[in-house]
């Protein structure tokens, strides 16, 4: 079974709502970790929305199991992940005006920049993942420009309209997990994954890590982040099951 990340941007972007230091993203991680998930991620976005620098600083402190950072390929957030060296980095696209990460990233169109980056990284030590659609060439795409991981986006599925386009998302997402672990590399997934979602897809062999967050931090606010977490792993144990 894939093992559960949790992401707590959302725990920072209530705190950003009032600007003070509550709820502190930091505080939330080690509970996520206590309640069974393996890993924390947070996105440090170039506009600083959520997530701050004096958190991803304190996390690489505090997180005892693996922390992942999200971000873009730009020169200064790259800075940062090579003074912080998280256990790895997930390269995503960013747009400033969107809600959450859209799309995949353009490996093909971003090849050049984005073996510069690998290249650093790996010279540090930190492994690579590339958040992209299930898609063949984005795959071998990721591969030629030296990911070691690729992160497959599961948002299409998740937000299928009826159970015939869920079915179709859900192959392309399975195929691309067989296909990224063939040509060598890791696959982790995540976008969008719910209560409801989340047991097909931590049923697909390969699939090494899930990225969750906003279900999680959502149902928190109902039944606490401890126990939100712990069914969200209920969820991925049932996997075992089907
Ligand atoms: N994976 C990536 C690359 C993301 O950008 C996000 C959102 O920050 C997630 C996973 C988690 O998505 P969600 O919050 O919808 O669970």
């Amino acid at each position: 079974m894939p093992q559960l990340a949790i992401n707590v941007d959302h725990i920072a972007t209530i705190r950003q709502a009032r600007g003070g230091a509550e709820p502190d993203p930091v505080h939330a991680a080690a509970i996520c970790e206590l309640a069974g998930a393996k890993g924390i991620v947070v996105h440090l976005r170039e506009d600083r929305r959520h997530i701050q620098d004096r958190d991803v600083h304190l996390l690489r402190q505090t997180v005892k199991t693996r922390l992942n950072l999200e971000m873009a390929n730009v020169k200064e957030i790259v800075e940062i992940a090579l003074e912080i060296k998280p256990d790895m980095i997930t390269l995503v696209p960013e747009k400033r005006k969107e809600l959450t990460t859209e799309g995949g990233l353009d490996v093909i169109g971003n090849a050049k920049k984005l073996q510069k980056t690998i290249s650093k990284m790996s010279k540090a030590g930190i492994p690579v993942s590339i958040f992209i659609d299930p898609d063949a060439e984005q795959i071998k795409a990721s591969l030629e420009v030296g990911a070691t991981y690729v992160e497959l986006h599961t948002g299409r599925y998740c937000d299928a309209e009826n159970e015939k386009e869920r079915d179709q998302e859900f192959r392309l997402i399975e195929q691309a997990a067989e296909l990224s672990f063939e040509k060598g590399l890791r696959v982790n997934a995540g976008h969008g994954l719910d209560y409801r979602t989340t047991t097909r897809i931590a049923a697909i062999p390969f699939i090494e890590e899930l990225s969750i967050g906003h279900a999680v931090i959502a149902r928190s606010a109902f039944v606490g982040l401890d126990q939100a977490v712990r069914e969200m792993q209920g969820c991925i144990d049932r996997a075992g099951r089907i």
